[in-house]
Order: structure tokens, then sequence, then C-alpha cells
């Protein structure tokens, strides 16, 4: 049985008839970060998130991957043989299946950032894949633009959850769960004009991959006892947030995201087999940046997903500030905190074109050292 939703086959089959060859094509994609996070997905094989999620595109955190025909498929993550993710492969063999073509094919993603470390590294992978699978079937002269969209939102989703809310062209993104059916639905929302650019960067803790993927962490979400408290809380969350993006309402906004993130990583701790993503120095960190937050009264958030690194947002007039707090604390501290800065948050599309399009340091590292 196809794991495909109907609207995602009646594609494929335009796509059968029209008898399309494949040639090399491209596309890089942007990165998200979660404010409103996914966690847990129905069983099955239809990658239907247990909640609807919401998050912002990191324009300079991105994939650029290239897709040709060759002699046998192989993959290379960041110059290097790599095995490609076990619901990426066999999502790419159904795909095919149904196409029927039956093409090896060569895969080379290239990330300008640390990859598997809570990053999202699959977001903008999964979504430059489906992105450059279009490019090389060239899918946009056949669909229209919503069965283009469409292609992108549910291939992307179908590669890697997170991935559906990277294909979106929109700072800020929603991925709804539309409960008893196999597709879901992904879509830009509106934000204040202060709220469209804000600053991003990532206190890098640790920049290896982590020991559990998410999507072995996702099997267990439901088991743990506070599962249902945040699964009942999310409507409510999202509504907030969605009110505080469009009214540039800070307060509310750092209070969802912070509470979501705490929510999340107490369903992790607290799931069968319970799996820890923060390490010593994450802890550390935050609570000394949530008391030097306090005192300078910063506008800046934190949120973290599966791994040990923490992402910092703050609007664009704010940055000096956040720098001076990351400075004062590495002094605090006696460490050095390093904090790789998104330096292209203009580029939010996905596309073949961004390759060139985009600036040469699209993330700019930034160590704070003790002084
Ligand atoms: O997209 P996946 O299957 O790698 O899962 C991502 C899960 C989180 O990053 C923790 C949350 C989210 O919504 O992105």
């Amino acid at each position: 049985m196809t794991s495909f939703s109907p609207s995602f086959c009646r594609l494929l089959e335009k796509a059968k008839k029209a008898s399309l060859s494949l040639a090399p094509g491209c596309c890089s994609a942007p990165s998200n970060i979660a404010l409103i996070k996914y966690w847990g997905k129905e069983s099955g094989n239809h990658q239907i998130p247990l909640n609807s999620s919401l998050s912002f595109t990191l324009g300079g955190f991105r994939s650029h991957t290239t897709v040709r025909p060759e002699d046998s498929s192989r993959f290379f993550l960041n110059g290097a043989p790599a095995q490609l993710p076990a619901r990426m492969q066999a999502t790419l063999d159904e795909l095919f299946r149904y196409l029927g073509q039956q093409t090896p094919l060569r895969i080379e993603s290239v990330n300008t950032f640390p990859t598997a470390c809570g990053i999202a590294s699959s977001a903008s992978g999964g979504a430059a894949l489906i992105g450059a699978l279009s490019d090389a079937l060239h899918l946009s002269d056949l669909f229209s633009e919503g069965e283009h969209t469409l292609w992108l939102t549910e291939g992307a989703r179908l590669l890697s959850g997170s991935a559906t809310r990277s294909v979106v062209s929109s700072a800020f993104v929603v991925w709804e769960r539309l409960p008893g059916r196999q597709e879901t639905q992904t879509y830009a929302i509106k934000a204040h004009e202060e709220f469209q650019r804000l600053a991003h960067g990532v206190v890098m803790i640790d920049p290896r991959p982590k020991a559990i993927s998410s999507s072995q962490g996702h099997q267990g979400a439901a088991t743990s006892p506070f599962f249902s408290l945040r699964d009942a809380a999310i409507p409510f969350l999202l509504e907030n947030v969605q009110k505080a993006l469009l009214g540039g309402d800070w307060p509310t906004l750092m209070m969802c995201t912070e509470h979501d993130a705490f929510a999340l990583h107490a369903i992790m701790q607290t799931m069968q087999p319970p799996v820890c993503y923060l390490s010593k120095m994450t802890t550390i960190f935050l609570a000394a940046f949530i008391t030097k937050r306090h005192q300078h009264r910063l506008r800046a958030l934190w949120t973290i997903d599966a791994g040990p690194n923490i992402h910092l947002l703050c609007p664009q007039q704010d940055v000096q500030a956040l720098k001076d707090i990351l400075q004062m604390m590495a002094c605090d501290l006696r460490t050095s905190i390093t904090v790789f800065f998104n330096n292209a948050s203009d580029f939010i599309a996905i596309g073949a074109d961004r390759v060139a399009a985009l600036p040469d340091t699209p993330i700019q590292h930034i160590t704070f050292t003790p002084t």
C-alpha cells in the first residue's frame, strides 16, 4: 500500500502520463527552527505529525543539493560518501516506482552549517532534495503553481517531516495536521514588520551529530505522561503565537516559544525510552542567559530542537545588545561562546537559482572569549 496521499498520487499520475525524463537538477533550500514544535508521528507510513507546528525560516542555514542520473545510486554529504537516511531512501524508491522509472541517482548535498545536531539539517536537506527532483524533471513546466506547491510541501514532508516548512517562502510557516486525513497543509503566515527579519544565531555547544536521531525520538513521544497535557495546549499556543507575530507582541512570542521548548524536552526526557538531547553546557548557558536577559531587559528568546545547541532570536535592532550580553556571559562563565549568526535572513526562498545568489558567508561565526 502506498504511503502517498490521494492528492499527491494525482500529481504523480499526471507526471507519469507526461513520460518525463530525468536530467541533472539542483536546488538550494533553507532550514527552519520550530517555535511550536512537532514531536511524534502517527503510526503507519504516512508521515502524519501528532501535532501542528509553526516555524521561522533560516535563510543562511541552507542545503545545496544536486541530483543526476548515474549507473548506480550514490549519496554524498558535504563531499563525503554517506548513507541517505532510511526514510528519504524509502520515499525516493516509492516515488520512482510510482513514476515507472528505475533511474539510479547520484545525490550530492552540502550544508552551510553542521549536520544533525539540532539545526534541522534534515529540513533543509529534504526540501532541497524535493526541489532538485522538481528541477531535474522540469516539473514547474508541467504543474500549475498550486500543483507545484503541493509537490514541494507533500514531497518534502514525506522525505523528512519538518522539511515541509522549508519549501514555503515566508519568514513564518505553519504545518497543520488535518485529523483523520493522510495529508497535511503547509502555509505562510503573516507577521508584524519588525518580526519579518528577526536576527537568529545558534550557540554552538556541540557540533557533533546527535546519538539518537529525531526519527527514532518521534517513536516514543506519546508514551510520556506529559504528552497529552502539551497536546491539549497546542491549539492555544499556535493561536497565541500567530496573534503575537501579527501584533508585534514580543513578550507573548517569547513566553509561548520558550514554554513549548521546555515542554518538548520534558516529553523527550520522560518518554519510553527517554532521550536527553541537552548537555551540561546547554543547561549552564540557558540558566545564565535567562538571568542576564532579565537583568538587562533584553528582547531575545531561546529555543532548542533535538540537539544540545541553543537557537537565539531577537529583533534586528537588539542584536548589539545581545552580543554585549554574550560577551558578559563568556566572562562570567569563564568560557568561550561561539555563535553561528544567520547572515542571510532575506534568503528564505528555495530554488535552483538560489545557489549563485547567496552571499559568500551565509553564516557568520563569532566567538566571545573571556577577557
Ligand atoms: O523533521 P524531523 O522528523 O527531523 O523532526 C524534527 C523535530 C523537531 O526538530 C524537534 C521539531 C520540529 O518541529 O522541527
